[in-house]
């Protein structure tokens, strides 16, 4: 059976569904499917023995979690064997066109500041929950639905799941000689 780990970064769960949702979709498509969240990764885990990599974070503070920096510093040359997607998720990912651009800048400060490569990039637009908040953090996350324009105090998920299932399936589907080119570490 072929085989498919999902690593992902998550702070307020939508990544982590995120990556549930995946993995249900890989396993409909004949994977076998490890995910694991970044923080918990068990201590025997062996990139080199997947040959497709998933590796998802999300944004906060324009930064994505140290955990998954962590991650692909550690395995780079493992991610560089497999076919990797690094899927950014973000609320700028569900903005105007100015509001992507914004997304993308941070996956491509991550993905400069890392040295790595992957074989396919995507954004993908997360949630605000404000229910599951603190005091603390539904001021922030006020001050961030406003500036996105996101003019509402309660819980709203913008992921496209059928997106998602779409650019899983092209990774899925992609031949395995293309590898894209190596990370470049300097
Ligand atoms: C405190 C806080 C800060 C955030 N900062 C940003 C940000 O700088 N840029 C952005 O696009 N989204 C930002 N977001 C939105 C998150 O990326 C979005 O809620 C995402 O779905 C979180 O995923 P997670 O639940 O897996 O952590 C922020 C959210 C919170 C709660």
């Amino acid at each position: 059976m072929r085989k498919l780990l999902i690593v992902y970064g998550t702070t307020e769960g939508q990544t982590q569904k995120i990556a549930q949702f995946l993995a249900q979709e890989a396993h409909l498509r004949d994977y076998d499917c490890e995910a694991y969240n970044a923080e918990m990764l068990p201590a025997d885990i062996s990139p080199s023995q997947f040959s497709k990599i998933v590796v998802a974070a999300s944004v906060h503070m324009e930064r994505h979690q140290a955990a998954i920096a962590r991650f692909v510093e550690r395995y780079l040359p493992d991610l560089d064997k497999a076919q990797a997607l690094f899927l950014s998720v973000s609320l700028s990912a569900a903005g105007n066109p100015e509001e992507k651009y914004e997304a993308w800048e941070y996956t491509r400060q991550f993905l400069t500041d890392a040295g790595w490569r992957p074989t396919q990039v995507q954004i993908v637009a997360g949630a605000l929950r404000f229910s599951e908040s603190d005091f603390f953090k539904r001021w922030a996350m006020r001050r961030l639905a406003k500036e996105k324009r996101a003019d509402h105090e309660h819980d709203f998920e913008y992921t496209d799941w059928a997106e998602l299932r779409r650019v899983l399936k092209d990774f899925l589907d992609l031949p395995a000689s293309d590898k894209g080119s190596p990370s470049a570490r300097t």
